[in-house]
């Protein structure tokens, strides 16, 4: 393999964050590989690729992080209550776009599980979950400095056909720079230009957002590769 005996001068970690589906994953699989999937499945938990490459004559290691941009969090409590129910069966109590609940009986115990999707700066699971356990909070946040930790760049991504994606970008902002070093290099991307029709966010909206928060700023498509190895690079370069 070409690259085993090459000496590595530098590591860059870098991290993308936005919200769900705005494409991240997909940018890192253009970046990384070059290569895009329309049925990209939303990521579950954290995973990096890596990309070697050549800034000035040196040999620079990126390390990409990349995560839900909606967090899973699986809760399980128990209590006692009324005996003979159904054992070990699973019943659907409810469901909607933020909750999906499970009641199970297990050997005359009630667990209530809670998946819960919540984006990682809405500080705390809603009142109806807070029923749940103290530490359930506090494993959350030793994910999210985790991810965080020693990251020099950053990749903020909205999803340029969806104003909400956007309009989160502040919060997103605050999470990164309330965990990531000071000197963070950051990049704010509006993704998926290739849906030019479907625009929902206008270019000068996001410039300025990025002038005023001082963001370097691209449109990309990871669709078309454009953009992509551009907006990496410029941060990779950014922080050497
Ligand atoms: P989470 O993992 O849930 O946080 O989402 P994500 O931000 O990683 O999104 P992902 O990369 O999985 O992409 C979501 C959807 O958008 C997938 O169907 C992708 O194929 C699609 N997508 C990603 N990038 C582009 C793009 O540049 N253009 C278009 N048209 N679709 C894209
Ligand atoms: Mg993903």
């Amino acid at each position: 393999h070409g690259d085993f005996n090459q000496k590595i001068d530098y590591v860059f970690k870098v991290v993308l964050i936005g919200d769900s589906a705005v494409g991240k994953s997909q940018l890192l699989a253009r970046f990384a590989r070059n290569e895009f999937s329309l049925d990209s499945k939303a990521t579950i938990g954290v995973e990096f690729q890596t990309k070697t490459l050549a800034i000035d004559h040196k040999t620079v290691k990126a390390q990409i992080w990349d995560t839900a941009g909606q967090e899973r969090l699986r809760v399980d409590y128990g209590f006692s209550e009324g005996k003979g129910k159904a054992k070990g069966k699973l019943i659907d109590l409810a469901e909607d776009d933020a909750t999906t609940r499970y009641i199970r009986n297990i050997t005359g115990q009630v667990y209530y599980t809670f998946l819960c999707y919540v984006p990682s700066f809405l500080a705390k699971p809603t009142s109806r979950l807070v029923k749940t356990p103290a530490c359930q909070f506090c494993r959350y946040r030793a994910v999210t400095s985790a991810y965080y930790r020693g990251a020099v760049g950053a990749m903020l991504v909205y999803d340029m056909t969806k104003r909400q994606s956007f309009d989160h970008m502040a919060r997103w902002l605050e999470e990164l720079r309330g965990h990531a070093d000071k000197n963070i290099v950051i990049m704010l991307i509006g993704n998926k230009c290739d849906l030019g029709s479907l625009r929902a966010v206008p270019t000068e909206d996001a410039q300025e957002f990025a002038e005023r928060e001082n963001l370097c700023f691209m449109e990309t498509s990871a669709l078309e590769a454009t953009n992509v190895e551009s907006a990496f690079m410029t941060v990779l370069k950014e922080i050497y």
